[in-house]
């Protein structure tokens, strides 16, 4: 088995590239190829060499063979990591949304497209490839009547749904990008990636539903577009039959929008407001001709077996999913997975953050019924997708736990130490870098294309930076360690730390703050905030940690409001004024032993206070 979507597609990609994708043939335990397309490749893991020394034949063939272009490309890649400059299928023009619907409506119009997993158990709906495309054409329609034309870019903020999903195809299908943002996110932080796309066009629902509780999204947009001036219309959906208050920028869409076995059903529980939903979701199975889940609920909504009563009903084949909810569900106990027949199962996928031992372990022993391989996939939203992952159908492939394995096709990893120089030895942790460019990863940052190279190129000239440690066992197997810069993952999600120190900062009560990342035990990274009151502020720690969660659920998410608060009198600073994380790190992780060199601070005894104030806590 492959991971995930990548099984599918890399499965096809195998048998189109003419390697053999049974475990043993003719009798031997190794690959025989069928008809090989490239010479002297004779199995999945040369085929994974080759992908890397060979990039341009093989991406050449990739390209040719598993995507319908409209114009054919010259030019196989363009690409100089020293300038960061990304340029794959020179010539080339598609359209992602026909290779994702058409091509399959073609050959099988009535398999099952998509399986919407509502929020209410047991009352799944499903779309053919017919009817998501009769559907994303519908809605394309819409959008160019009302003036949506190629480069603008649509603000989709709406639950994960099939409408979600059309809406994504129907702005791909029509030239115009998307820019879905997470349901979760409040008004505020709503305007800020509205105005930063330049959007006109809004498409949301009236209300969502999650976890049997209804969020007013339409009423979270109406206040958010009152600070975004390049707002002319929102398209509004109805999830429930609550009637929402219409304005004339509103437009209403019920009048629009109506409701295998080639394929596995792929059971992708993330939100189509992360990557994750995009590539996992949305893209990646439906590019395959896949059956893709939408899950619009919560992992414990009504109860703790809800993924597994969802595995069962739907027949789910694999399950891609993130530590954080693997965490949360073992401590609920084994009943609530073994009471659901999860026989459909063959993967188990994981993303996100790492996978610690015990839970990695749960999810194999109990999920799995220790038949089916976990793999620990890791990515981000710059690579587009999966870049190291297990892959448990080479012939005695080895998984350890917690361990992302190895390279993808066509990847290629190395570690650097803070020299800047790479680490050629086994045993060794350094910053991950790409050495080698794929199709799929980030070509710029929209109208920032300066902050793009000074984030990913400048800092290992000549390697794409990932932002992330890594550590490589002696038998050369990648285990992701964690972030390097200042953005921590909590339960998943990605955020920087300077955008929550923002909002802390806007509190009347306080004068300046820092945020860090900790070990959780649920979120894999919890909030920790060190705050400075301003002088002569009288305010009782309920309310300031009141002010705060409000403050911050309100201009970003709930996710992102601190766990821990620890009021100071000082924050340790260098001299010219830098605050140190670094050793705020060490304290919280108490290895004072390792706070490191202190020349630099400007008051060594604040050091020693925030100790006082952090055992304090504990
Ligand atoms: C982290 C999510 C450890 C990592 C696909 C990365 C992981 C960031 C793993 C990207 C994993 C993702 N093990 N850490 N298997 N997968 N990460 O952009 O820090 O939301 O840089 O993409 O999540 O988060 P993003």
């Amino acid at each position: 088995m492959w991971p995930c979507v990548v099984s599918s597609f890399s499965r096809r990609l195998v048998a189109s590239l003419g390697v053999c994708g049974r475990r043993k043939c003719c009798g031997t335990a190794a690959f025989m190829p069928e008809a090989p397309a490239f010479e002297g490749v004779r199995s999945r893991s040369e085929l994974r060499d080759f992908s890397v020394s060979d990039s341009e034949r093989f991406w050449a063939a990739v390209g040719n063979q598993r995507l319908s272009w409209i114009s054919p490309f010259h030019t196989v890649q363009d690409c100089d990591l020293t300038q960061g400059r990304i340029k794959w299928f020179e010539g080339g023009k598609l359209n992602v949304s026909v290779n994702c619907l058409d091509r399959h409506v073609h050959t099988s119009p009535d398999r099952v497209a998509l399986i919407w997993e509502r929020d209410e158990q047991g009352s799944e709906v499903k779309y053919t490839y017919r009817e998501l495309l009769e559907m994303t054409c519908r809605l394309g329609n819409v959008l160019r009547r009302r003036g949506v034309k190629r480069g603008d870019c649509v603000t989709i903020y709406m639950p994960t749904c099939p409408l979600a999903v059309a809406a994504m195809l129907a702005c791909a299908r029509i030239g115009a990008a998307h820019n879905v943002v997470f349901a979760g996110f409040s008004a505020d932080a709503l305007a800020e990636r509205i105005r930063d796309a330049e959007s006109n066009t809004v498409i949301t629902v009236n209300q969502g539903v999650r976890g049997g509780k209804f969020t007013e999204l339409k009423k979270t947009v109406d206040e958010a577009v009152q600070s975004c001036p390049s707002v002319q219309q929102v398209l509004v959906a109805m999830r429930t039959d609550t009637p929402v208050v219409m304005t004339a920028r509103d437009v209403a869409m019920e009048e629009y929008v109506f409701s295998y076995h080639d394929g596995d059903v792929f059971g992708c529980v993330a939100d189509i407001g992360w990557i994750t939903g995009h590539s996992y979701t949305v893209y990646g199975p439906l590019a395959n001709g896949g059956t893709t889940v939408l899950f619009e609920s919560t992992p414990i909504y009504p109860d703790p077996g809800r993924y597994w009563n969802t595995v069962e009903r739907l027949k789910i084949n694999q399950f891609y999913g993130a530590p954080t909810a693997i965490r949360l569900l073992l401590k609920y106990g084994d009943h609530w997975v073994t009471k659901y027949d999860r026989s459909t199962l063959k993967t188990l996928g994981s993303v996100g953050e790492p996978i610690n031992t015990e839970a990695w372990e749960w999810y194999h022993r109990v999920v799995g019924d220790g038949r089916c391989p976990v793999v620990d996939t890791w990515w981000q939203t710059e690579t587009g997708g999966i870049c190291i992952a297990p892959r448990p159908s080479e012939p005695d492939a080895e998984i350890v736990p917690g361990m992302a394995m190895r390279p993808f096709f066509g990847i290629k990893p190395v570690l650097m130490d803070t020299e800047g120089k790479v680490l050629t030895s086994n045993n060794t942790s350094g910053a991950l870098c790409m050495a080698q460019p794929w199709p799929g990863m980030a070509r710029t940052i929209r109208n920032n294309h300066q902050r793009f190279i000074e984030t990913y190129y400048q800092p290992y000239p000549g390697y794409f930076f990932t932002g992330d440690g890594a550590y490589r066992s002696a038998q050369g197997y990648y285990q992701i360690t964690g972030r390097l810069d200042d953005v921590i993952n909590v339960s998943g999600h990605r955020i920087g730390t300077a955008e929550i120190e923002d909002v802390v900062n806007q509190c009347s009560a306080v004068a300046e703050s820092a945020v860090i990342g900790f070990s959780h035990d649920i979120k894999g990274e919890g909030v920790y905030a060190f705050v400075v009151l301003k002088k002569n502020i009288d305010i009782k720690e309920d309310d300031l940690s009141r002010q705060l969660n409000k403050m911050v659920s309100k201009k970003i998410a709930k996710y992102a409001c601190p766990d821990v608060i620890q009021l100071a009198n000082r924050l340790p600073k260098t001299r010219s004024g830098k605050i140190m994380r670094r050793v705020l790190r060490k304290v919280v992780e108490r290895d004072l032993d390792g706070l490191g060199d202190l020349s630099t601070l400007d008051d060594p005894t604040a050091v020693q206070e925030i100790v006082e104030g952090h055992n304090a806590i504990l």
